[in-house]
This record gives structure tokens, C-alpha cells and sequence, in this order.
């Protein structure tokens, strides 16, 4: 059941949609490549401003199931970035007590980024100081459709009862299933929309939608983001007591 946050004070789970590299680069009359490097250098910091924030999970989108409509150079480029920026972050991560997890669909990624995010995920395994999740060839229609086939392969195979389905077991069979609900969502970049984001998790979350293009997102705007959700009234359908 959802908790009331009455007498917390901050998120313990903020997602974020980290949107805005390619205007960015288009206003500085770059290719949009160099927005998501510029892009991509902002996460450490957005990391590391978690322990004092009281944020103890925090899940971003970098890649979605809809972002192959994009050019191949972009998609390349992009997939090239994120082998890079796992190789190049490991040894920080690893030492930052960042535990890393990837959600998303492994089968279209190539065998070498896939290799990556599996090393990763092993060498951060014992880390809790901020648990990062990063999305990455996620959608949140593709997560349900492949969590339900799954759950319909346990019927089908006897191991599960139909009649004992409920939303609490679906929730088993998604990508997040070991991560709470993300309680805060931020979107950077002015857009008003969720495109297809933890639609199931975020049932509940608040969300803020931000002017500011990713690649200029810095720490002192996160805690301010952070800051404000403190003071906000999360009801979860009841009559506020
Ligand atoms: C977000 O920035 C990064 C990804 C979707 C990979 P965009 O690339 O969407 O930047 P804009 O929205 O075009 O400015
Ligand atoms: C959402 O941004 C996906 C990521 C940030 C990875 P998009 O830029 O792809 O979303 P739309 O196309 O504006 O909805
Ligand atoms: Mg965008």
C-alpha cells in the first residue's frame, strides 16, 4: 500500500526524464550528438546531489522503445555513448557506492552494450548508497506486454493460479520489480508528457515539468525540484485527514 508522506520529508524515488539534448545543441548550432555527450556528463552530478537530498533511488530515462525512429546516426551515436559511458563511469560508480540496474528490453541492444550493463550491474551489486536505474530501450506499454507474457507462460505452465492475479502480481513481473514506486517525476525541457514512462509505477507520483534542457540541469536545481514535492499533499484517492 502507498504511504502517506506527511511526516517524511523528501522522495525516496525520483525518475526523470532527461529530455532537451538536441535543442540544446541545435541553439548552439551543434549536431545533436554533442547534447547528448553534454547530456550524458550531467548525470554524475544529478547522482551524486542524491545522498543529502534523502533520494535513495533515482531511475532515468536515457534511451525509449520509441527512440529507434530516430536517424541511424543518432541511434548509433547514442548506443555508442552509453558503451563509452558505462566503460568510462564503472570505476566511479563501483567506488561511489552506486549500485547500477538497467531496465528495458536487452534483446534489440548489441551483445557488447548488453555485456556492459550485465558487468555493471555485477560489480554494483553490493552498493547501496543510491540505487540508479537507467532506462534504456524502455517503454512502459512494452514492459507491461512483456511482463504479461510472461505471467501468461506461469498460467500456462501451471505455475501460477489465473484467479490470483492481481495488480500486486503483475508488479512482480515488470522490469522494476525489485525498485518502490518512483514518487517524484521530473521532465526537463518544457514537455508535458510522460512518453510512455513507468506508466504503470508513477500511478501515484507527483510530477514537475521543468524549462530547463537536460544538458544545463545542474544539482541546485534538482534539490530545488526535490525541495518543493516536500510541501506537497499526496492523497493516494482518500479525504485528506
Ligand atoms: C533526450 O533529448 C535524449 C533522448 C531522447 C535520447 P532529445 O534528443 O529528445 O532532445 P530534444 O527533445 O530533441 O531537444
Ligand atoms: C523521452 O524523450 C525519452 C527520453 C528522454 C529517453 P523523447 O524526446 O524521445 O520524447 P518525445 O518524442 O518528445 O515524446
Ligand atoms: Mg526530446
Amino acid at each position: 500500500m502507498p504511504q502517506s508522506n506527511s511526516d517524511s520529508i523528501g522522495p525516496s524515488h525520483v525518475a526523470i526524464i532527461m529530455d532537451g539534448n538536441g535543442r540544446w545543441a541545435q541553439a548552439r548550432g551543434r549536431p545533436r550528438l554533442y547534447g547528448h555527450h553534454a547530456g550524458a556528463k550531467r548525470v554524475r552530478e544529478i547522482v551524486e546531489a542524491c545522498p543529502d537530498l534523502g533520494v535513495k533511488y533515482l531511475t532515468v530515462f536515457a534511451f525509449s522503445t520509441e527512440n529507434w525512429k530516430r536517424t541511424q546516426a543518432e541511434v548509433s551515436g547514442l548506443m555508442t555513448l552509453f558503451r563509452r559511458y558505462i566503460s568510462r563511469e564503472s570505476r566511479a560508480l563501483v567506488e561511489n557506492g552506486i549500485r547500477v540496474r538497467f531496465i528495458g528490453d536487452r534483446i534489440r541492444l548489441d551483445e557488447t552494450l548488453v555485456r556492459l550493463m550485465d558487468d555493471l550491474e555485477l560489480m554494483t551489486a553490493d552498493n547501496d548508497r543510491v540505487h540508479l536505474t537507467i532506462a534504456l530501450n524502455y517503454g512502459g506499454r512494452d514492459e507491461v506486454a512483456r511482463a504479461t507474457k510472461r505471467l501468461a507462460r506461469d498460467v500456462a505452465a501451471g505455475r501460477l493460479d489465473p484467479e490470483a492475479v492481481d495488480a500486486e502480481t503483475l508488479a512482480k513481473y515488470l522490469d522494476t520489480y525489485v525498485l518502490p514506486d518512483p514518487d517524484l517525476v521530473i521532465r526537463t525541457s518544457g514537455e508535458a508528457r510522460i512518453s510512455n514512462f513507468l506508466l504503470w509505477q508513477s500511478a501515484y507520483a507527483e510530477y514537475e515539468f521543468i524549462d530547463t534542457l537536460w544538458p544545463d540541469f545542474t544539482g541546485d536545481e534538482f534539490a530545488r525540484v526535490v525541495g518543493d514535492y516536500a510541501v506537497r499533499d499526496r492523497r493516494y484517492g482518500a479525504v485528506p485527514g
